[in-house]
């Protein structure tokens, strides 16, 4: 692998899935499977095998049709959970199990009511018991956002002893700041013996909106996996959205960082995984939103117009989008009507736009949006008094 390849770790279907209300059928599942392999993610976790008969014939499915990703299936660190994600991967081209344990101060006393010995020698324990099952085996610290730095150095140290070839350091609370999760990873390269051989993860929630940040400062600081959904989504405020971590960094060449996400497929999958969840897109979200490439403001209008990187920072073709958007309200001017007018057809001439231009505002300030329904009504109406050339 280059050194500057960033793995994308798709956990849609695991993570996403315990959205509530998401829930997916296996054969809505194989779909979304087979879209992330042609999008070209590096691992697909496909769910959580022990956790429901379901869960195990979605994930034995999965990994029977995946061509190219490594298929990952999640345990807790619990034998039993372990022999049955091996065996609903027993199909997969490359398999991973992905285990580990809850490592932070809250976790330790009360979830599991333990000690910090016990929580290594149970993770130890689950990665040495993973390996007897497959080579590739993620171990991950559950809340180590959360963990002190120097106990989660002593518990990677442990279990890359133990065998874990991918050391997954979750902000399971979203809690952490990009420079503070940025700092834990860094921690983590300077001072685990053995770090060197395996693959840092970054698995970031959302709960203060700073997933992808936080992602990106890890990356930035040695990490090269990323864990992320398609639309962000995941427990209450979702995970690391995919598609921005990706644009990221094609955006931002300078990073020297590189996924092999095929981006031109992003939008596409977004609608796709959005309406078989039946999860709904924010029009205004990153890259994928309805309103991502779409300029209703005057002055943005006629920016576009006159050269698209005025205001964009990217091409909307470049994820899927056939083209930026000119929306017509009541903020929009001349520029943007005479545009739209000519997508349609009508080739306006300075005194038609003029007399246009003032129908068009009667329109604009009785409704949303101006649409080519009431384009065409406007342009039948200066027709009456001056012919327009069609375009
Ligand atoms: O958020 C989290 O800590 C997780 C782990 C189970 C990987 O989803
Ligand atoms: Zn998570």
């Amino acid at each position: 692998m280059k050194d500057n390849k960033v793995q994308i770790f798709d956990t849609t279907l695991r993570d996403g899935e315990q959205v509530p209300g998401c829930k997916l059928d296996t054969t809505e599942k194989l779909i979304i499977a087979e879209r992330l392999d042609l999008l070209g993610v590096d691992i697909i976790e496909a769910g959580f095998p022990v956790s429901s008969p379901g869960d195990f014939k979605s994930v034995e499915e999965i990994a029977k049709i995946v061509k190219n990703a490594t298929v990952c299936g999640l345990t807790r660190a619990v034998k039993k959970d372990i022999e049955v994600a091996a065996e609903a991967l027993k199909h997969a081209r490359i398999p991973r199990i992905h285990t580990g344990i809850g490592t932070s101060d809250s976790h330790i006393k009360y979830k599991f009511k333990t000690s910090q010995e016990e929580v290594i020698r149970r993770g130890k324990e689950a990665v040495a018991y993973a390996k007897n099952f497959v080579d590739d085996v993620e171990f991950y610290a559950e809340d180590a956002g959360r963990t002190d730095n120097a106990f989660l150095a002593k518990v990677c140290e442990e279990v890359i002893k133990s065998g874990a070839t991918v050391l997954n350091i979750p902000d399971t609370t979203g809690y952490c700041l990009p420079e503070e999760y940025g700092a834990k990873i860094k921690y983590l390269k300077d001072n685990v013996k053995g770090i060197e051989n395996v693959i840092i993860s970054c698995h970031c929630h959302n709960d203060l909106g700073l997933a992808t940040a936080n992602s990106i400062a890890g990356a930035i600081n040695g990490a090269r996996q990323i864990e992320c959904t398609i639309n962000g989504i995941g427990e209450r405020a979702g995970n690391t959205a995919l598609e921005e971590v990706v644009m990221i960094l094609k955006q931002h060449p300078y990073l020297n960082l590189e996924t092999d996400i095929n981006a031109k497929l992003l939008y596409d999958t977004s609608r796709m995984v959005s309406e078989k969840m039946g999860m709904f897109v924010q029009p205004n979200k990153a890259i994928v939103g309805a309103n991502a490439f779409a300029h209703s403001s005057g002055i943005h209008q006629d920016g576009v117009i006159k050269n698209r990187e005025t205001y964009e920072i990217m091409d909307p073709e470049d994820v899927g989008v056939t083209e930026s958007a000119i929306v017509l309200t009541a903020r929009s001017g001349r520029a943007a009507l005479a545009y739209r007018a000519k997508k349609i057809g009508y080739e306006l001439t300075k005194v038609q736009l003029d007399s246009a231009y003032q129908s068009f505002l009667q329109y604009a300030d009785k409704q949303k949006e101006v649409i080519d329904n009431d384009l065409h009504l406007i342009m039948k109406e200066v027709n009456k008094t001056s012919k327009i050339a069609m375009a």
